[in-house]
């Protein structure tokens, strides 16, 4: 009896951390982390602070913050194709070209994965 109360609590437990694992989104960074933020990259950077980070840094501006999962991962779901496209051709509230007219369709990929908080892939 005493041992099948104490699986039980375990198998909940156990249960409670995974659910608790697969939901886990990082939570969305401060205003002020927001602005911070900076692509390591610092051509990418320069790109990211005339262009993106007007709009992408900035609460309430209708954009996704910058490095905010919850924001961004369903729209990651869509595939890096779909995303370059969407800011090639501008989409909704974003003007074409997020407002980078020298960002190349590179500098685009390399933009999108610092926004959505996507590591680069291994070369
Ligand atoms: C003038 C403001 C503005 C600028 C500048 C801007 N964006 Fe956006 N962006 C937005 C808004 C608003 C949305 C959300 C559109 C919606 O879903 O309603 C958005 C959405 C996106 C999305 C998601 C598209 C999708 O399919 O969900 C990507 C990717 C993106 N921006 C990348 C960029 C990049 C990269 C830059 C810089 C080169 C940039 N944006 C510059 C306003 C801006």
């Amino acid at each position: 009896m005493v041992q099948g109360r104490f699986f039980g609590g375990v198998l909940i437990g156990g249960a409670l951390l995974l659910s608790g694992c697969s939901k886990a989104v990082p939570p969305a960074p401060t205003p002020q982390e927001a602005l911070a933020l900076r692509p390591a990259d610092p051509r990418i950077a320069s790109l990211y602070e005339s262009a993106c980070k007007a709009c992408h840094a900035v609460a309430g501006t209708g954009a996704p913050l910058v490095h905010d999962h919850a924001a961004w991962d369903p729209r990651w779901k869509q595939g890096l194709p779909v995303l370059v496209d969407h800011v090639l051709q501008g989409y909704r509230g974003m003007p074409a070209g997020g407002q980078c007219l020298t960002c190349t369709p590179q500098d685009h990929q390399a933009l999108i994965r610092f926004l959505a908080d996507q590591p680069e892939p291994k070369p």
